[in-house]
């Protein structure tokens, strides 16, 4: 597998070391359920978050398939997160967009999820990871992309360090990535 031209894979290659027997962590884009799979069998907990039904039964099908019952699935806006979460987190996703062969018109947007992140910092642990793959090669991606840089970029390095790995000779938009870890 060649990671690095992959972002489906690059990001659980990054994320893995967080991870832990007792890590808890969230999905907060849970979609066709793979990355919330892939955060189940690797921590005890996993939550994940999506605002289409469609892909919470997905996600469900996808977990019971693999005969795994660590998870809480949660039909709602990821920007809500503070209603359903009050325990401190290991490792967040974020796979901004929208839900391959499904309706492209319902996408993550830049609004909701500017406020999604601003609460994954507060309930991230120290030394935890937020691994958010941005892809803009829609418009609402355009804008969120633009609108979650200008934010991080600006995040007090003496509390968070924050990485953007971003391929610089394709063609097409190919998707970026944003780490942040939280330091103090
Ligand atoms: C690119 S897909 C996620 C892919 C997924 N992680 C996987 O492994 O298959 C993006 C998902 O974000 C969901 N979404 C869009 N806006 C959202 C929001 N405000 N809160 C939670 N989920 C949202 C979409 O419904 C879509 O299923």
């Amino acid at each position: 597998m060649n990671i690095i031209s992959r972002t489906t894979e690059l990001d659980k290659h990054l994320i893995k070391p967080y991870l832990k027997k007792d890590s808890i962590t969230v999905d907060m884009t849970a979609g066709n359920g793979n990355d919330t799979l892939f955060l189940a069998l690797n921590s005890k907990k996993v939550y994940a978050f999506d605002i289409q039904q469609v892909a919470i039964e997905k996600t469900e099908e996808l977990l019971k398939e693999n005969c795994l019952d660590n998870y809480e699935l949660i039909c709602d806006c990821h920007s809500k997160i503070d209603n359903y979460i009050n325990e401190s987190i290991d490792v967040f996703i974020f796979n901004f967009g929208y839900l391959p062969k499904a309706d492209k018109i319902i996408t993550t947007i830049a609004e909701t999820s500017l406020k999604a992140l601003e609460k994954t910092l507060e309930l991230l642990k120290i030394n935890g990871l937020i691994c958010m793959t941005l892809y803009h090669g829609h418009k609402n991606g355009e804008i969120e992309r633009r609108e979650i840089l200008s934010y991080v970029e600006k995040l007090d390095f003496s509390k968070y360090y924050v990485l953007y790995i971003m391929p610089i000779n394709q063609k097409n938009c190919p998707p970026e990535m944003v780490l942040i870890t939280k330091r103090k």
